[in-house]
């Protein structure tokens, strides 16, 4: 008879891909190891890693260099690193880190159990090769009460933005066939699940390459057609990738939730231009006016970059009015951090950090009254919440999120946990809101027919 399973930590780092990354490296390993939250008795310790910024690096790097001690008092323990920055950085960790035995990247991830059997004590593993075509991803099971879910729909980028380093740790870009997407989806709604979010680092090109013909909003329909799905979101979108189809589908799917993230970057034609984006400020400023018009209850948010090369004050000022023209209702900023291989880090001209500081904390300030409007609009309505569990902030609350993606705290039972409720909003707060249950008893799924979302027709 096997023995007991031996027990696996992982720490992840990142976005919401490494995110499905680290479920995968979990599911992956199921035959030999038990996930654990205690670190400290763990068997294997993976760390999956960002690469994005200067930052998320350098959290890597010293989480690494503390684990020294714990592999000291248990010699036995197999230490990986996964992900973006494994793959940057392969067996140059090896040689920064001797207590590390195994570093494995994005494509690592379908051959691990593999690379941890190979890696015994002593032996050190390495694989950062970068496979072509979408990998076979492993059988999922649902557990009872999971409501929602991650499902990846295709990975790596083609785009090579100037500043970014994903195209280089994550590789060409290749989708997952669509029949495998839906099957994921219907098994997930069997089990009860109500949300899900399609990933990829562009989805607005999902299709290209395929053996098939279908584009992204084709496969957006074939979900959203799937009986009891309450919820679907995707992310990331490129904006100029976002065609008029896309857009009416904001229009036209009941499930496809009122939310859209499409990272802007700058609002200043020559910079946009030098980061190879693709559009321009009032291409971009088109498609925002446009999503409105299909869906006017709809909720922005945008990632933005200060500080890159070359940006002048008048370049930093075109992005503050295109913010405020915009409305964003939430937004990502950073100081621009160059990258290794990117050609944004040859460039000349790089602002310096005092400066980027500054120009952060003014945008900051924008954006968060932005927010801060954005949910004081909100006051006073009655909306559909998930809710996901207790609060962060305050044990005896509940959080949730809207369909525009906002967090809403309010008191109620634990047992909701996973379902719909309607809440009317009362309070609204800088990066959340406050609301009170409507009814004694969470909705019934599907939801009454009255209370589904409207159904939205409208047309480009
Ligand atoms: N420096 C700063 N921010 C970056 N991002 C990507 N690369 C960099 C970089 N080199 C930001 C972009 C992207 C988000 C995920 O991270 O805004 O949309
Ligand atoms: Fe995700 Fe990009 Fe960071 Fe890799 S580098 S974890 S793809 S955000």
């Amino acid at each position: 008879m096997a023995g007991p399973k031996r027990k696996v930590y992982i720490k992840t780092f990142g976005c919401q891909m490494n995110v499905a990354d680290s479920e995968q490296m979990a599911l992956l390993l199921a035959d030999e190891y038990v996930p654990t939250d205690r670190a400290e008795e763990a068997d294997l310790y993976l760390i999956n890693t960002c690469a994005i910024r200067r930052k998320a690096e350098e959290k890597v790097r010293s989480l690494l260099g503390s684990l020294q001690t714990l592999k000291q008092r248990r010699p036995r323990m197999l230490i990986g690193v996964g992900g973006c920055v494994a793959q940057q950085e392969g067996e140059r960790l090896l040689a920064a880190a001797p207590h590390l035995d195994l570093v494995f990247g994005p494509h690592g991830v379908r051959r691990l159990p593999e690379l941890v059997r190979k890696a015994v004590p002593g032996r050190r593993v390495v694989d950062i090769e970068l496979s072509r075509g979408f990998p076979a991803q492993p059988q999922r099971h649902w557990v009872s009460g999971a409501f929602k879910t991650l499902v990846t729909i295709m990975q790596g980028c083609d785009n090579f933005c100037t500043y970014c380093v994903v195209p280089y740790v994550r590789g060409r870009e290749y989708s997952r066939p669509s029949r495998e997407i839906v099957a994921e989806v219907t098994d997930f709604l069997a089990a009860g699940g109500k949300e899900v979010t399609l990933l990829g680092q562009n989805v607005n090109s999902y299709g290209r390459g395929l053996a098939e013909d279908i584009s992204f909003p084709e496969l957006l329909r074939r979900i959203d057609a799937l009986p009891g799905l309450a919820r679907l979101r995707f992310a990331t979108s490129h904006p100029r990738d976002l065609s008029k189809e896309l857009t009416a589908a904001f229009g036209e799917l009941p499930s496809l939730c009122e939310h859209l993230h499409l990272p802007v970057q700058s609002g200043s034609d020559r910079i946009l231009e030098a980061m190879n984006r693709g559009y321009t400020r009032k291409e971009y400023l088109e498609k925002v006016a446009q999503l409105r018009r299909v869906c006017p209850d709809i909720s922005l948010s945008t990632d933005i970059i200060v500080g890159f090369p070359g940006e002048t004050e008048a370049d930093f000022q075109q992005t503050l009015d295109l913010v405020a023209e915009a409305a964003f209702d939430q937004a990502f900023s950073f100081k621009y951090s160059p990258r290794p291989q990117t050609r944004a880090a040859a460039l000349p001209g790089r602002v310096p950090g005092e400066v980027q500081a500054e120009r952060l904390t003014r945008l900051q300030t924008l954006l968060n009254e932005l927010t801060f409007n954005a949910n004081q609009r909100l006051l006073g309505k009655v909306a559909e919440v998930l809710v996901e569990g207790t609060s962060k902030r305050s044990p005896e609350e509940l959080c949730g999120r809207l369909r525009t993606n906002q967090v809403v705290n309010f008191s109620g039972s634990r047992e909701l946990a996973g379902r719909l409720v309607r809440l009317q909003l009362t309070e609204a707060h800088p990066h959340s809101l406050k609301g009170t249950q409507v009814d004694d008893s969470s909705l019934p799924w599907p939801l009454a027919a009255d209370l589904q979302a409207p159904q939205r027709r409208v047309t480009c």
